[in-house]
């Protein structure tokens, strides 16, 4: 370079056409006066050096955009959670918009950090275009190309993010919060519906009545595993038990056979499938199966029998007819064939649902002498039983389900024995699996055990208070007691009544 300083002056002038702001890089330089008296001034720039620097500096420019490009994707992830300053910095953002862009105050993207990202790229942008204006050397023109492809591929990445990412996101934690919403919400009417008055006595009757039904308690599948679909489980059904015994019969995987049982000494060996007695039965028929004051009842398999064994040393010690009773799968529930006598224990005794050729297949309710097994006496329902889907007794009340789906079923009947009334009602509950087999009441606890295909589940069970007791409204005319009953004294099981 020659060392006229005004010579230096010229050239230094021209510089920044060819490349701002970068001096050093020119290595020689030659210059001459036309004949008009304008100095000319031939910049020599070596071919491979200013290239290289070229590439350099628009690499640095990339990273520094790729830079803002991250810091801002970081950003948008903060913003994803604190959405608190969206209102101020919407304001603030419209005012960079209106200083920077004034006239023009739509903003393209719901949320503020994607607009601010934006600007950034369209500034990327700019600075792109102004580079290939200045670059006139052609070969930065492949990398300004390339760059520019670059932040085109960033903007579209960006509305890519606004649109369907971020914002499929977002509807997703909508969604989230409205559940849980709605959950407090039902915990909230759960709680303040629950029973009013002090807590219900263990095996108290002092009630007006089944209330509501809570979600199911999932426990745990049977212990002979997925394939044994029908059974039941549950507690001693006395009202004063004097044990804290837990059962669970899975009949064969055939749905009919009853042969095994497992006693447990506690809910947690249950949970935890230990301390256990297994026993072999082999002559029970269905799920129909309850426990009351330490004996297991049940249909003897392909008779109208009924049989009681004593749990403590699995002997048989009575089998008596059911005078009347269909079997052999005659009037079964609807889906849960096999279900011809089920049993039923409850702080008013020991009871047996059934159907007879007389009753038209309607659900026939006899009282039994848990002693003698003779029937005490019997109340017939205008329920067809192959209709229902199960039943229950609690403090001498008869309550029918049906399945409303496969996901619900209802109580929507009951019949009560004290008063030979019946009436229709609309207690929901849900269920895991499609079929409830055995379904027993354990009025210690006042909880319905049930058995879901195979899976052992619970409900709380929530009863009216003596005052909100529903208005009897009888159906039709109650069909009170029948031939077959006997007159008996008002018996009450020991611990009935306990305040
Ligand atoms: C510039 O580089 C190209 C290709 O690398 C070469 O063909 C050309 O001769 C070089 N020109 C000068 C002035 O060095
Ligand atoms: C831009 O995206 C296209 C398509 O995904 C891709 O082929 C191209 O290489 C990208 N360009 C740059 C500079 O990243
Ligand atoms: C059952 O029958 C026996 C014999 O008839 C009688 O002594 C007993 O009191 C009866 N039990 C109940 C609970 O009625």
């Amino acid at each position: 370079m020659q060392s006229d300083p005004t010579l230096l002056a010229s050239f230094l002038l021209l510089l920044p056409l060819v490349l701002p702001g970068q001096p050093q890089l020119v290595r020689s330089a030659l210059n001459s006066m036309d004949g008009s008296g304008t100095f000319q001034c031939v910049v020599h720039l070596p071919n491979n050096s200013i290239f290289l620097q070229q590439l350099e500096q628009l690499q640095t420019t990339l990273q520094d955009l790729i830079g803002k490009y991250e810091q801002q994707l970081s950003r948008v992830k903060e913003y994803a959670h604190t959405t608190e300053d969206q209102d101020s910095q919407t304001l603030e953002l419209s005012h960079m918009l209106e200083s920077r862009n004034p006239g023009v105050t739509v903003s393209q993207f719901d949320n503020p950090a994607f607009n601010l990202l934006h600007l950034e790229l369209e500034g990327a942008q700019e600075l792109v275009s102004q580079l290939q204006a200045k670059a006139g050397v052609s070969g930065a023109m492949e990398l300004i190309r390339q760059l520019r492809n670059q932040v085109t591929n960033a903007s579209l990445a960006l509305k890519l993010l606004a649109d369907s990412d971020y914002r499929s996101f977002q509807e997703e934690v909508d969604i989230l919060e409205s559940r849980l919403s709605e959950c407090e919400r039902e915990k909230e009417q759960e709680q303040s519906s629950t029973y009013p008055g002090p807590p219900l006595a263990p095996g108290s009757c002092t009630h007006g009545g089944l209330q509501k039904v809570s979600r199911p308690l999932v426990l745990k599948l049977n212990w002979r595993g997925l394939q044994y679909k029908a059974g039941a489980w549950g507690r001693d059904s006395a009202p004063n038990p004097s044990s804290s015994l837990y059962w669970v019969s899975p009949l064969r995987a055939d749905g009919r056979y009853f042969d095994y049982y497992r006693l447990h000494k506690s809910y947690d060996d249950l949970v935890l499938l230990k301390h256990y007695e297994q026993w072999k039965m082999g002559y029970g028929d269905g799920s129909g199966n309850t426990v009351y004051k330490n004996f297991m009842y049940f249909n003897y398999y392909g008779t109208r029998d009924i049989a009681k064994v004593d749990l403590s040393s699995n002997t048989l010690v009575l089998r008596r007819s059911l005078p009347g009773a269909t079997y052999n799968n005659r009037f079964s529930y609807a889906a849960v064939p096999w279900t011809t006598l089920d049993f039923a224990g409850d702080e008013k005794g020991l009871w047996v649902l059934y159907a007879t050729e007389e009753s038209k297949g309607n659900l026939v309710i006899s009282r039994l002498n848990d002693s003698t097994l003779e029937v005490e006496q019997t109340w017939y329902t205008s329920q067809y039983k192959p209709a229902l889907s199960g039943a229950f007794m609690a403090c001498g009340v008869l309550y029918a389900l049906r399945s409303l789906s496969t996901r619900q079923e209802e109580i929507f009947y009951a019949y009560d024995t004290t008063t030979s009334q019946e009436h229709h009602l609309s207690i929901r509950l849900d269920k895991m699996l499609e079929t409830l087999h055995g379904i027993n009441y354990c009025p210690w606890d006042h909880k319905l055990y049930v058995y879901n295909d195979g899976f052992l589940i619970n409900y709380d069970l929530t009863f009216l208070t003596l005052q909100e007791k529903l208005p009897s409204s009888p159906i039709k005319k109650p069909s009170g007691a029948s031939a077959l009953s006997k007159p008996i004294k008002p018996t009450s099981p020991p611990g009935q009544e306990t305040p």
